[in-house]
């Protein structure tokens, strides 16, 4: 069942000083409900700016944008979002950070913070309730995080970068374990990464996006059994890695040319 539908959305940007920049170009992409995307492209070409549209952070100007058959107009619950930098209260603890996404919903108090501890469970956060954000890594804020936008339990989940300002070894950590939730409580999702490797390891299809003006240049399959314990030195995922790195390259020169001296 198709559940996102993008038809050819274009997105300027007017600045209030300096030149209107063309982010994207006539993009249309079509997500089916609990697939798993990666959006992949170079830096600039409006992975981002896609991301706030779907998200209703942004308005659509041109093309539309719907999900579960509803033009998006704004931000919505059954869409989360996760970014890049953690987004969580400095002055509340990580318990309290995932009942704050709660709050709004129609629950009882004993139940959302029966729901929050799960999910913070869930994440491995487990004996850091009490912590305030400025007591954990960059990691477990980042799981933090990344609770309570599960808890709310949205249909379709938008991540941005959500690990690139992890060391390498937690982001490794974070993967596998975010292919776990999504694999015990499946949703879709909408990932964005500019890791090649991070794209075929979690996506099932890989969209490339071209060189600003941003659009779909091509979308690779990447939906195989990732399971096995050495997927990441396989011949099949190596493969796919070098395939879409190549195509990720090109933009990336192109990106590069068009900056100019
Ligand atoms: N608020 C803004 N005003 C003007 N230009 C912007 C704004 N936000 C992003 N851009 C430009 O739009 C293009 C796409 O940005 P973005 O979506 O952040 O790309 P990505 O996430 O792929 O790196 C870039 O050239 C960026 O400089
Ligand atoms: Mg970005």
């Amino acid at each position: 069942m198709t559940q996102i539908v993008i038809d050819k959305v274009r997105h300027m940007y007017r600045p209030a000083r300096g030149r209107p920049v063309l982010a994207l170009e006539d993009v249309s992409l079509e997500v089916g409900e609990q697939e798993f995307i990666a959006l992949l492209g170079p830096s600039g070409c409006g992975k981002s700016t896609l991301l706030y549209l779907m998200g209703g952070f942004l308005p659509v100007e041109s093309g539309s944008i719907t999900v579960n058959g509803k033009l998006v107009t704004g931000p919505g619950p059954d869409r989360g979002v996760v970014f890049q930098h953690f987004a969580l209260f400095p002055w509340k603890t990580v318990l309290q950070n995932v009942l704050y996404g709660l709050e709004r919903q129609n629950m009882a108090r004993e139940q959302r913070e029966e729901r929050a501890r799960k999910f913070i469970e869930l994440v491995g956060l487990r004996g850091f309730e009490d912590n305030y954000p400025s007591q954990l890594s960059g990691g477990m804020k980042q799981r933090a995080a990344i609770a309570r936008t599960l808890a709310i339990d949205p249909q379709v989940l938008l991540m941005d970068e959500p690990f690139g300002a992890l060391d390498a070894q937690t982001r490794a950590l974070m993967q596998s374990e975010l292919l776990g939730i999504w694999r015990a409580s499946p949703k879709t999702v909408i990932f964005v990464t500019h890791d090649v490797q991070e794209a075929v390891y979690l996506a099932g299809r890989v969209v490339v996006m071209s060189a600003r003006p941003g659009r779909v240049k091509t979308i690779v399959d990447t939906n195989f059994d990732k399971t096995a314990p050495d997927i990441l030195r396989s011949r099949q995922f190596n493969d796919k890695v070098d395939e879409i790195w190549g195509l990720v390259k090109e933009e990336a020169i192109k990106a590069q040319m068009g900056r100019g001296p």
